[in-house]
């Protein structure tokens, strides 16, 4: 656990780093967004989303719980603050949908609260992690 944790940290702060550089618009980005890169797909979701985002049922952060959201109607965690673009888009959260929303918020459902502080990630490599992560979780009954 300790060392979980430790990984995690370690992550957010390439993933800050990585924010800073591409910020800045510096030709570094690719260099540093590939440390945070890694075969485990928990840590492609821990380096691009956690900041914002739980996978525990019921824990609400800046963004809602991912926690079920594959197969979940966009806007219908109980609880969150959503805009009312995401509450009224009509979509489901698929594998297509996600791959990209994740890819660009803004692009899927315009006026949506997280395209205004999370631009997209280019990485296709990246999001198919995060989606797979995402699906193999979401199916573990019990799973908290
Ligand atoms: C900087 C914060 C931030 C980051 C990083 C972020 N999100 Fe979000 N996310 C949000 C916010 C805020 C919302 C709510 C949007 C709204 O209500 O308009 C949201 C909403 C969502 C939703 C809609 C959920 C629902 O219940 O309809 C999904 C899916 C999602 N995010 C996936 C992701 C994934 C996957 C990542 C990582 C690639 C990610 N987000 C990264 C802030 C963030």
């Amino acid at each position: 656990m300790k060392k979980h944790t430790f990984i995690r940290s370690s992550v957010r702060q390439a993933v800050a780093v990585t924010a800073f550089v591409a910020c800045a618009g510096l030709a570094g980005t690719a260099a540093v967004a590939q440390s945070v890169s890694n075969d485990d797909p928990e840590l492609a979701f821990n380096g691009h989303c956690r900041e914002c985002h739980a996978f525990d049922k019921d824990d609400n952060r800046i963004g809602p719980t991912l926690y079920g959201v594959v197969g979940r109607k966009a806007g219908t965690v109980p609880g969150f603050a959503y805009s009312d673009s995401v509450k009224d888009s009509g979509i489901t959260w698929d594998e297509k949908t996600l791959d990209q929303w994740i890819k660009n918020p803004n692009a899927v459902i315009p006026g949506n609260n997280m395209g205004v502080i999370f631009s997209g990630l280019p990485d296709a490599q990246e999001r198919a992690k995060i989606i797979a992560f995402l699906k193999s979780d979401t199916k573990k009954p019990g799973s908290q």
